[in-house]
């Protein structure tokens, strides 16, 4: 079993954390997640003062909140590891991350929103990396970081913060120890943050979260099956692309 401090931070910067003390109380965590719609400065801090990787997935604010100037182009956080529709895997702990950025379209012309069909093509095209990993680690990821929710698991019901159907089927299909999102503002401390989807534990970190994280038989899991590509291949694209699931 491999335990890890990860410091998870998404939507809006937090005093507690944009602040000097940070290094003596978050110096401790393995790596920073951000699932975002956070200004690439307050990335660019948590790298500088922590000397750790930050991975993130940018937010639909995206355009806003990381742009250089008042009309200035959107920038990406300095320093820091874009997940946005990749699958990275750490090379100091072996933990492998695939990442979602964005929301559900509910705007035209926005730069980080996706339609449910466009989501599901995006993610077809990282799934060779995912069954590589499968195949080379025995797990195809262990962190799924999206700045938008699975649907029906902590999202809401108008369409800029419904849940994404296809990272339901992701989630089914893939078993990533843990999914965590933003995007979902959670003002109500007696609202649940946590919830379990096919075994895996879906976390909204609003506004930030020191997690403790713990993953079962790595960072060499064994295969107990020898896995067979073309129908991992086959079952995984199919199910992706097959759309909605309502099977928690
Ligand atoms: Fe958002």
């Amino acid at each position: 079993m491999m335990k890890l401090k990860v410091l998870a931070v998404t939507d809006e910067v937090d005093p507690r954390i944009y602040s000097t003390s940070v290094r003596d109380r978050m110096g401790d965590v393995d790596f920073v997640v951000s699932c975002g719609d956070l200004p690439a400065t307050y990335l660019e801090y948590l790298t500088d003062s922590l000397h750790k990787d930050v991975y993130y997935v940018l937010g639909n604010h995206a355009e806003e909140l990381t742009r250089e100037g008042q009309r200035g182009v959107p920038r990406h956080p300095m320093g820091c590891i874009d997940l946005g529709f990749r699958v990275v895997r750490d090379k100091r702990t072996g933990i492998i991350f695939a990442g979602l950025p964005g929301s559900p379209k509910y705007l035209e012309h926005a730069p980080v929103q996706f339609t449910e069909k466009q989501m599901t093509w995006r993610i077809l095209r990282m799934v060779p990396r995912l069954i590589w990993n499968r195949l080379r680690y025995g797990r195809f990821l262990d962190i799924l970081v999206s700045h938008s929710p699975p649907r029906d698991v902590g999202d809401r019901e108008d369409p800029a913060h419904r849940g994404f159907a296809v990272i339901r089927s992701l989630i089914r299909w893939t078993n990533p120890t843990y999914q965590l999102h933003g995007h979902v503002h959670l003002y109500d401390r007696s609202q649940g943050n946590c919830s379990t989807l096919h075994g895996t534990d879906v976390i909204n970190v609003y506004p930030f979260q020191k997690l403790e994280l713990q993953f079962d038989g790595l960072p060499h899991r064994d295969i107990d099956i020898e896995p067979n590509v073309d129908s991992i291949r086959a079952e995984l694209s199919h199910e992706i692309a097959e759309g909605p699931s309502t099977r928690v």
